[in-house]
């Protein structure tokens, strides 16, 4: 069975007393509850080392690091500092990154590499521009994504890869896919990862939905088949909303 996640991007928001007091919140709801996914959030790096000494059994992942390994790259970090402040997972390929940092195919596999290499779990993500949707060409450009960043890869080293899959066009703006434009793209997804390595690794890769994503329609977009979880923007900021979509499974 695939495994179900639900992961807090909290981008560049909060102090770092907000961040505590989320991270606590979030451990503590999540008691009252039995959830049936996992519960990933990756805050601003400098929060790391002091949210991991905590102790709490919520994975901890960064949004972002540079690809090589340690020199003169003034203002980066580095996937072994990042490991060593104990991170487990990592976001790539975010249309954020791509748009205002100008991370290309190539760059973003530089950095799935570098992640792999120190045994990072990677949270891939894709999507189209609202101009591709408007085109209908939207599964082409998610699969050069994919073809160009991670299809080099071995089965192997495909199988750790987790992919989220966020329209642009709904991230941030309160414009979500609907449950089905949402499901036809997971499943065309899960079908370029089946011609391209097996019907078992497609089976068994966990595929999550981003953009907008909110307490309101998450349980109807969990409920696709294709769709095994969510990465969650604002909403992952107040933990009571993060929690009621982690339990909408
Ligand atoms: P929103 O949930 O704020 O639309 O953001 C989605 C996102 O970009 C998560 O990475």
């Amino acid at each position: 069975m695939r495994k179900k996640i639900v992961a807090g991007n909290w981008k560049m928001n909060l102090s770092k007393e907000e961040a505590i007091q989320l991270y606590k919140e979030i451990d503590a709801k999540r008691k009252t509850i039995s959830l049936k996914s996992t519960l990933i959030v990756f805050p601003p790096f400098i929060y790391l080392d002091c949210l991991k000494s905590f102790n709490l059994d919520i994975e901890i992942g960064v949004q972002n690091f540079y690809p090589e390994e340690k020199g003169a790259f003034t203002g980066e970090v580095s996937v072994s500092q990042i490991k060593n402040m104990g991170a487990t997972y990592t976001l790539i390929g975010h249309s954020e990154r791509r748009m205002y940092f100008h991370e290309n195919h190539e760059f973003l596999k530089l950095k799935v590499e570098a992640a792999l290499k120190h045994g990072l779990h990677i949270v891939f993500c894709c999507g189209e521009p609202l101009e591709i949707r408007e085109e209908n060409t939207q599964n082409k450009y998610v699969k050069k994504q994919l073809v160009e960043s991670l299809f080099h890869l071995s089965e192997e080293n495909f199988k750790k890869i987790t992919v989220a899959y966020e329209p642009i066009w709904a991230i941030g703006t309160g414009k979500t896919a609907s449950s089905s434009q949402a499901e036809e793209m997971h499943a065309a997804i899960r079908g370029f990862i089946s011609d391209k390595y097996s019907k078992n690794v497609a089976e068994n890769c966990s595929i999550l939905y981003g953009g907008s994503c909110n307490p309101t329609n998450a349980a109807e977009l969990f409920a696709c088949e294709n769709v095994d979880g969510g990465l969650i923007g604002g909403a992952s900021l107040k933990s009571e909303d993060f929690l009621k979509i982690a339990n909408s499974f």
